[in-house]
């Protein structure tokens, strides 16, 4: 049976990549520290194991477990992410990310790793000089800018695997993780556009939009992402690449779907935007369709009712 480590298996994104690896006939060890993710949404398979674990602080450990279950692929999610921890505690986020991806890549030496497949991020290209953006464009990084606390962890860490994996002789994929939504996304502020606009639609007297919502972002439904992933985690090595859906939607459209599927009405309040928020992002995604022969197939507004439902169901 084929052996995986999952960082970040309580989150979002790790724990549907955990099913779908599970799904797929892997064995998969899951890592978190609760940080942001939740024991509910760790996957209940018999081939699943856990382990609560601080990537930062207990290195020792983390090394222990690696040797223990000799993961072959170490798929590397685990990191403070959501755009208002940026700007509220950009040290811990820059130091955590940092030092977590370097305990990780410690653990790999010497040891039955195989292949690290690193979930980088969109954010390391900055405003975008072109768009749609290959991974040709150059990381760009603001230095007066709080908010790049996070851009500056994912391209320093992007070095990191890359030299490693040079260094050590493994194989590597950095995903450039472009904007991802659904179930068991963080609805709280610290959560991404998708579960904060859902939730302010419920809850919220007012709904405001952050800015003139003309900034667009491109959108992934989660099943995508992680079937992508997967297939090129068993197909390709030693490649930087877009992980996203190239169909680019304004956040005021967003909004207005939101409030469609929901039956409400849409009657939304402008306030002033964030500083240096990017205003344009959308992935070229010809990189990943070459290598997967696949793409993603799920239509926003389709994801986004399954989105909202599944908040539903847990309110
Ligand atoms: N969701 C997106 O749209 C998106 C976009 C670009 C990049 N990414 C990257 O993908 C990965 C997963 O993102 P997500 O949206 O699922 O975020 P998430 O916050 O839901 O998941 C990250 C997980 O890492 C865990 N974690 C944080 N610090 C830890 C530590 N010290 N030790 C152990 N676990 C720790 C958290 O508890 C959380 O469960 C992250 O690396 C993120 O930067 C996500």
């Amino acid at each position: 049976m084929k052996k995986a480590m999952v960082t970040g298996a309580a989150g979002f994104l790790g724990s549907f990549l955990s099913e779908e690896l599970l799904n797929n006939g892997y064995e998969v060890v899951g890592i978190d520290n609760f940080f942001r993710g939740k024991k509910e949404y760790l996957p209940k398979h018999e081939n699943f194991i856990f382990y609560e674990l601080d990537l930062v602080n207990e290195q020792g450990r983390f090394i222990d477990i690696v040797k223990k279950h000799k993961p072959e692929l170490m798929f590397h999610y685990a990191a403070i992410n959501g755009t208002e921890y940026f700007y509220d505690i950009p040290y811990q986020v820059i130091n955590d990310n940092v030092r977590m991806t370097q305990n990780i890549l410690e653990a790999c030496k010497n040891s039955s790793v195989k292949k690290i497949i690193y979930a980088s991020s969109s954010e390391t290209y900055g405003e975008p000089m072109h768009v749609p953006t290959s991974e040709t464009h150059p990381i760009l990084l603001n230095i007066h800018t709080d908010r790049d606390s996070y851009a500056s962890s994912k391209a320093i860490c992007d070095f990191y695997v890359k030299l490693f994996a040079k260094e050590y002789k493994l194989e590597y994929i950095i995903l450039r993780i472009f904007n991802t939504y659904g179930p068991h996304m963080d609805t709280s502020k610290y959560g991404q556009v998708v579960p904060e606009f859902i939730h302010k639609m419920y809850h919220d007297k007012e709904f405001t939009i952050i800015g003139n919502g003309k900034h667009t972002r491109s959108f992934c439904f989660v099943s995508d992402h992680t079937r992508l992933v997967r297939k090129l985690a068993e197909k390709a090595s030693d490649e930087i690449v877009n992980v996203g859906n190239d169909k680019e939607t304004k956040i005021v459209d967003l909004a207005e779907i939101i409030h469609k599927i929901a039956n409400k009405e849409f009657k939304p309040k402008y306030v002033p935007g964030r500083e240096y928020d990017h205003k344009k992002r959308q992935p070229d995604i010809s990189k990943i369709k070459k290598l997967t022969k696949d793409y993603p197939k799920i239509k926003l507004y389709n994801g986004l009712e399954l989105t909202i439902n599944s908040f539903n169901k847990k309110k």
